[in-house]
């Protein structure tokens, strides 16, 4: 489905005025909480989600809005003139403990779901100013030029990425493992901070592959358009269709799933 361009020119419109919150208030505001003993939120978060929202509702006050901080929020279910099945996916700051600490690699992401399918995404890193977008059948750019994951398929010349989940302290054996396991068998392993930056970074390239588990629909929903939309694969741990909400992913360039895959089993029995 082709959708009017007024959705991407949202997405991409919310996206930039996230990077302006997240700069104005980067190295400088001090408001830190804790969600739990290691999961921070800042001034930052709660601001870019609430503009998001008020933009929304604004322009298309029959959409829902699923978001990291305020959740699904008071969506009537009997809103005159409610569109069903739009549903705009956004984490308004993914890398929020690298934000809190000053360091530099954080983004905005933003996706629209029509009917369970994502159509749109867009994901924004406004210190290196790098906006990643996807549209359904409609390719993947990186500052409107069209890009292509990676063509490498020995996993020994690979550069892969992958993440922790806040609740690493409670489940760590089999992460290691695999963290392990992929060290040993790859060029090297990265882990930057932000899910959907390094989803974008298998789009563009620059990794080779990327796994990680416990993530949320916010984290990953614009980052898997932007990957399979720039011909990568991405899926669950057992090679299934990925779904957004079961918290586990793999996504790769295409000939690595299969070998990441294989390493990902030898430590769980999917
Ligand atoms: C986190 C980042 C991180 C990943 C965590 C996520 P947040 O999101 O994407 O890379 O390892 O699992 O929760 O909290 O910075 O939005
Ligand atoms: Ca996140
Ligand atoms: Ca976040």
């Amino acid at each position: 489905m082709a959708l009017d361009p007024i959705y991407l020119a949202t997405a991409i419109e919310a996206a930039l005025g996230a990077g302006r919150i997240h700069l104005e208030l980067f190295r400088q505001d001090p408001r830190i909480e804790k969600k739990g003993p290691i999961d921070l939120v800042t001034a930052a978060d709660v601001a870019a989600e609430q503009a998001f929202r008020e933009l929304i509702a604004s322009r298309f006050p029959a959409h829902a809005v699923l978001g990291e901080e305020h959740g699904a929020g008071p969506r009537a279910a009997a809103l005159p003139g409610e569109v069903e099945g739009w549903r705009w996916i956004i984490d308004p700051l993914d890398g929020t403990t690298n934000f809190a600490h000053g360091l530099a690699l954080f983004c905005v992401s933003i996706a629209l779901e029509v009917d369970g399918r994502t159509e749109i995404a867009v994901v924004y890193d406004p210190v290196a100013q790098e906006l990643f977008t996807a549209e359904r059948e409609g390719g993947a750019r990186l500052n409107g030029v069209p890009m292509r994951v990676s063509s490498r398929t020995a996993l020994i010349d690979a550069l892969l990425c992958t993440g922790f989940p806040y609740s690493i302290r409670e489940e760590q054996r089999r992460q290691v493992e695999v963290f392990a396991g992929f060290l040993g068998l790859s060029r090297a392993v990265r882990r930057l901070g932000s899910a959907a930056l390094d989803l974008c970074y298998v789009a563009a390239g620059r990794f080779d592959g990327f796994w990680e588990e416990q993530l949320h629909a916010w984290d990953i929903a614009a980052g898997v358009l932007i990957v399979e939309e720039a011909g990568g694969r991405v899926t669950g741990y057992a090679d299934e269709p990925i779904d957004l909400f079961a918290g586990r992913i793999v996504a790769s360039n295409g000939p690595l799933h299969a070998p990441m895959l294989e390493v990902i089993h030898e430590a769980y029995s999917v």
